[in-house]
């Protein structure tokens, strides 16, 4: 376990977050890009989110990597290698000082250096990054009760129209499922594709339990590294898991539904639509889960400590 406790940076201007951008440190207000950015106009970016849990990146490498095979697959490539993208993580979350965090990198086209081209070649990609104090996608208060999960009645985009293994920003499907959820007075929502295949929701895999059996969806969803994890957790705790196509039908039968996200970890849902699970609490596997993902971070589990001493000058 990472136990340095050194006293936060000297300046309260990096309390709200810091952030790497156009090559300097700044904080998180002062981290912005043009509006003729291609990551802007057209969502040209992938990014990643790697959390910081007790003074320690979680996973980092499995994040490095997926962000590695993102920027790849959309020849994205910015002038900083994986070792100073990995420094800039880290001084990031020094300079906030931040034990506990959310630490996204992202790289995104650029603006085009001849007005109006179309030409990849002619805009310069960048990196950015920036850590901030800790999000849940669903609050502690939400988690505590079980989330209320929506259905959604728009599909998943197609894999065949935009690789979902590409963490990215193109969220018009997610949020207008969100739209719907949230119309209807639920937490979040869950997106099945068009042949009415469990997919994913926005910024989470979906885990279903059907009689002691944990089951993922195995297309239309990012390989999220919490999915990854909670597939560990179930192989060391002995719990039957398996990543395979999952109807419809069966989310709305399931004994348990539990989320999976780096921004909040395993998070149990106690209503599906208009049905209540259980007694309308955190079912017993989702939280046997929760419970063995919290402790094995407080144990150390994939933790690489924060290089706090990078805040100083
Ligand atoms: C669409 C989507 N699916 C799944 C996930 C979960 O991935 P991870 O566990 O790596 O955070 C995320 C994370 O933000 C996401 O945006």
């Amino acid at each position: 376990m990472n136990d340095v406790s050194l006293a936060p940076p000297d300046n309260a201007r990096f309390a709200g977050g810091a952030a790497y951008a156009r090559g300097g440190f700044v904080p998180m207000a002062e981290a912005t890009i043009s509006v003729l950015d291609w990551g802007f106009t057209r969502s040209d970016v992938t990014y990643d989110v790697v959390h910081v849990r007790h003074g320690g990146f979680f996973r980092l490498e499995d994040h490095l990597d997926r962000f590695s095979t993102s920027m790849r697959k959309r020849r994205l490539a910015p002038p900083e290698d994986r070792a100073r993208m990995e420094e800039i993580l880290h001084q990031c979350v020094a300079l906030t000082g931040l034990r506990d965090a959310y630490v996204a990198m992202l790289c995104a086209r650029g603006r085009p250096r001849v007005g109006g081209s179309r030409k990849l070649s002619d805009c310069d990609n960048h990196f950015m990054a920036y850590a901030i104090p800790w999000i849940d996608v669903l609050t502690p208060e939400v988690q505590e009760r079980g989330g209320h999960l929506w259905i959604a009645s728009v599909p998943r985009i197609p894999d065949a129209s935009f690789d979902p293994t590409i963490k990215n920003y193109m969220w018009g499907d997610l949020t207008t499922g969100l739209m719907e959820a949230q119309d209807e007075g639920y937490d979040t929502v869950v997106l099945c594709d068009a042949a009415g295949l469990l997919t994913e929701g926005p910024g989470f895999n979906v885990f279903v339990v059907k009689d002691g059996r944990v089951s993922t969806p195995a297309h239309g969803s990012l390989g999220g590294i919490t999915k990854k994890s909670v597939l560990e957790l179930c192989a060391m705790e002995g719990i039957p898991a398996a990543v395979e196509d999952i109807p419809r039908a069966l989310l709305e039968d399931a004994d348990e539904v539990f989320l999976a996200t780096t921004a909040g970890g395993v998070m149990p849902i106690s209503r599906v639509g208009k049905r209540i699970m259980g007694n309308d609490r955190p079912g017993p596997l989702s939280s046997r889960l929760k419970d063995a993902y919290w402790r094995k971070h407080a144990e150390g589990w994939h933790s690489t400590p924060v290089r706090y001493e990078l805040a100083m000058p």
